[in-house]
């Protein structure tokens, strides 16, 4: 794996607590979403706290470039304020683009455009940068090849990703991997279809799509692993609230966990089960989090989290949960070394194919720290209860590995410096203020 060729770098040094009251960025899963969707929407719908991040905007430059009309506020770094206005162009309304789309380092993007672009009667170019072009393609060039598309790839289904799109016809596809960027995708093209597309799943995975497809007014029947959606579907504007986005928590929870003298509540936050796998994980291991003002808005689990210092008894993570914490495992593996029992996981392949190899990503970097770590094919033994050294980290560009780091470093015994840090505009613009925001 390259280094990163960022050049920028952030400092961290130990901390004794994260206190205050947090806010997260609006959800990135969500965005993309609601963005898509609105796109496809007859009317105009406004989009509040949409994320921030560098992902989202390619989504949106994306679809600007297809003919959509999109308004947006320019967010304050880390705050959640972005207000964005789509107009739709209801289900036929997409224009050819003139120049290839550029889906950045966002797999959301590129999947899940793929399956809207599939249905489109032109031809379209998906182009991303180095981390993107590497990633796997197949597994949407697969379904949606047999829905009616036509794709061209460069080697090994990688991007840039050519696509002649035209009339679908509905297939039943049974997952391979477990994939909600896969699944979305075969669902939005299902939306085109001549019929009933059917979309079964090895292992949950999150439900952003499903939800947000029922709440714009077209249908969605789920049962167990299987989810259908009917061809000729139309959907209607409406006014949105992205909730604060979980997998960003994510690093705040952890690092309130960490820090014994913590006492930190992050508020609106996303608390859809099919991504809150991690609380599932570190409640019984003895973690103190408390889920506060639970309600519903368009359809989805939002709350407060009120986080204390805790010892963690660690352990195995059961492997039925791993796909409800893949974006949160390296996390999970930095925290690791805080545990009694240490942390160890299986069955989680598919971080090797993110915007990283994340598990030889955080097993480097633990190891920079001079931490012991056993690499596994599908995932990472963390023993416990060692003491991180501050230590120069590469980010491989990654945003989650360069904020997994950051809170490693706060327990760490010397100075930590994040190399490539600027990375994380990629989900979280803001990071390391909003984290310094809350450190003592
Ligand atoms: C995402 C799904 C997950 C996740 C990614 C976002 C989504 O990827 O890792 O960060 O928005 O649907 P996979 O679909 O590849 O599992």
């Amino acid at each position: 794996m390259e280094p990163t060729t960022l050049t920028n770098t952030a400092s961290i040094t130990a901390a004794r607590a994260l206190t205050g009251t947090a806010r997260m960025p609006g959800d990135k899963s969500i965005s993309h979403r609601y963005a898509m969707l609105a796109a496809l929407a007859e009317g105009t719908s406004e989009i509040n706290f949409f994320s921030p991040s560098a992902d989202c905007a390619s989504t949106l430059a994306c679809l600007g470039k297809l003919g959509v009309g999109i308004e947006h506020s320019t967010p304050t770094s880390g705050e959640p304020t972005s207000v964005v206005t789509v107009h739709g162009l209801g289900m036929s309304g997409l224009r050819a683009p003139t120049s290839d789309l550029d889906a950045g380092n966002s797999g959301s993007t590129i999947r899940m455009l793929s399956g809207i672009l599939a249905a489109q009667p032109f031809l379209s170019v998906l182009v991303g940068d180095a981390s993107l072009s590497r990633r796997p393609m197949q597994r949407v060039i697969d379904p949606l090849t047999r829905m009616g598309a036509r794709f061209r790839s460069a080697d090994g289904g990688r991007p840039p990703l050519e696509i002649e799109g035209g009339s679908l016809r509905a297939i039943r596809y049974e997952l391979p991997v477990a994939s909600a960027q896969v699944k979305s995708a075969v669902l939005l093209a299902g939306l085109f279809a001549d019929g009933v597309t059917e979309v079964i799943e090895p292992a949950a995975t999150r439900d952003h799509s499903e939800i947000a497809i029922e709440y714009l007014g077209a249908e969605v029947e789920r049962q167990g692993r299987s989810t259908r959606v009917h061809g000729g579907a139309r959907l209607k504007a409406q006014k949105l609230y992205v909730p604060g986005d979980f997998s960003s928590a994510a690093f705040f929870i952890a690092g309130a966990l960490a820090l014994p003298e913590s006492n930190l509540v992050i508020q609106n936050v996303g608390l859809n089960p099919t991504r809150t796998a991690l609380l599932d994980v570190l409640v019984p291991m003895g973690g103190r989090i408390k889920v506060l003002n639970l309600e519903m808005v368009n359809g989805e689990m939002i709350g407060d989290l009120h986080l204390e210092g805790s010892v963690l008894e660690g352990g195995q993570v059961p492997l039925e949960a791993v796909p409800g914490l893949i974006d949160e495992l390296p996390m999970l593996a930095v925290l690791g070394t805080r545990m009694q029992q240490g942390l160890s996981f299986h069955g989680a392949a598919e971080l090797r194919v993110k915007e990283s190899d994340r598990l030889r990503a955080v097993a480097e970097n633990l190891r920079r720290m001079g931490a012991e770590v056993e690499e596994w094919p599908d995932g990472l033994r963390v023993p416990g209860q060692q003491l991180l050294h501050g230590a120069e980290i590469d980010s491989f560009s990654d945003h989650r590995i360069a904020m997994a780091f950051a809170i490693g470093g706060l327990f760490a015994d010397g100075p930590t410096t994040i190399r490539g840090s600027d990375c994380v505009e990629i989900s979280f613009p803001g990071f390391f203020e909003t984290l310094a925001g809350h450190l003592e």
